[in-house]
């Protein structure tokens, strides 16, 4: 009766990494209970976390085919608007958020196009992320979600969604996504580590607060519907102030390296990782996120049941 923060279902949100092909269901050593579905596996998952009452899920896309320009992520038969049609067909009521970077589809592993020398080029990148952008939203997804951290992409991709006659697709914004070594399980799902180089001239630095508050007002006034923040434990204290700081929804990202260092050690039976996931969950939300985005989706979602 006085408990301050309840942990819900409704308010989860499952990744799922989608490749392409049929019948096709590929552990992640690296995220033990995670595979990579082709898209009428994603839909068989995707009906299991509707009956669980998780409303959303996040889609990825590992595309048979890698270029300097990431070509495949606006391919309209890729996996992932593959996916999204299938799922929107079979399971009408969930949510479909596609994420949208090139860093999955590109075979230097950079989030954006690169100049000669190796460094991202920003405002060239931009038409290519809308052009992903839009071959989603036109396979059917609720919402895109630019975890790319270009500047200027939001405000890029609500006109562009809006010229297509698309503007009823939401823009789920990484707006505060930091340079984390958190992700290398999920790059190990993507096949989407940066060939050379790494992602902090475009990431944020995890020393810095006061700029997540500036990249989250940026994103606002850019026309984002919902702000992210990830990864979520180590910034914690970035999901309140962020929380504080509009009146959007806020999510936040209990992203792979997270979920990875929770099942680790519970496999060694160090800790009870159903507990440690319920308190994990339930901290981030009580820290202001209205939504998680987690690997630990149906897991928590049957044990709240
Ligand atoms: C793509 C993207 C990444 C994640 C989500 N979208 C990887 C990255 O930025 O390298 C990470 C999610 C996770 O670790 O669970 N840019």
């Amino acid at each position: 009766m006085v408990r301050e923060t309840v942990l819900t279902p409704d308010r989860l949100v499952a990744p799922m990494f989608v490749v392409p092909g049929g019948g096709v269901r590929h552990g992640v050593p690296s995220m033990p209970g995670v595979e990579r579905l082709s898209p009428d596996e994603a839909v068989k998952d995707a009906r299991m976390l509707a009956g669980l009452g998780v409303p959303a899920v996040i889609l990825f896309g590992i595309p048979a085919l890698k270029d300097a320009e990431g070509s495949s992520a606006w391919d309209p038969a890729g996996p992932v608007p593959s996916a999204i049609a299938a799922i929107r067909a079979a399971v009408p009521g969930m949510q479909i958020w596609a994420d949208v970077c090139l860093c999955e589809y590109t075979d230097h592993g950079h989030c954006g196009l690169l100049d000669g020398k190796g460094e991202v080029l920003n405002d060239a990148t931009l038409p290519l992320l809308a052009r992903a952008a839009v071959a989603c939203a036109r396979a059917g997804a609720d919402a895109v979600a630019p975890s790319d951290m270009m500047d200027g992409r939001v405000g890029f991709l609500r006109a562009a969604l809006d010229r297509e006659a698309l503007a009823d697709t939401l823009i789920v914004s990484y707006a505060v996504k930091y340079a984390s070594a958190f992700y290398g399980p999920f790059r190990d799902a993507a096949g989407s580590a940066p060939g050379s180089g790494d992602r902090r001239g475009y990431q944020m630095d995890p020393a810095n607060a006061r700029e997540a508050l500036r990249e989250a007002a940026l994103d606002e006034a850019e026309g984002a519907d919902i702000l992210m923040v990830k990864p979520a434990l180590a910034y914690l204290d970035v999901v309140r102030r962020v929380r504080e700081g509009t009146r959007l929804p806020v999510a936040a990202y209990n992203v792979s390296g997270e979920y990875a260092m929770v099942k680790a050690a519970a496999e060694r039976g160090w800790i009870d990782g159903e507990r440690v996931m319920l308190e994990t969950l339930t901290s981030i939300r009580r820290a202001g996120a209205d939504l998680i985005v987690t690997y630990h989706a149906a897991e928590a979602a049957r044990l709240l049941a």
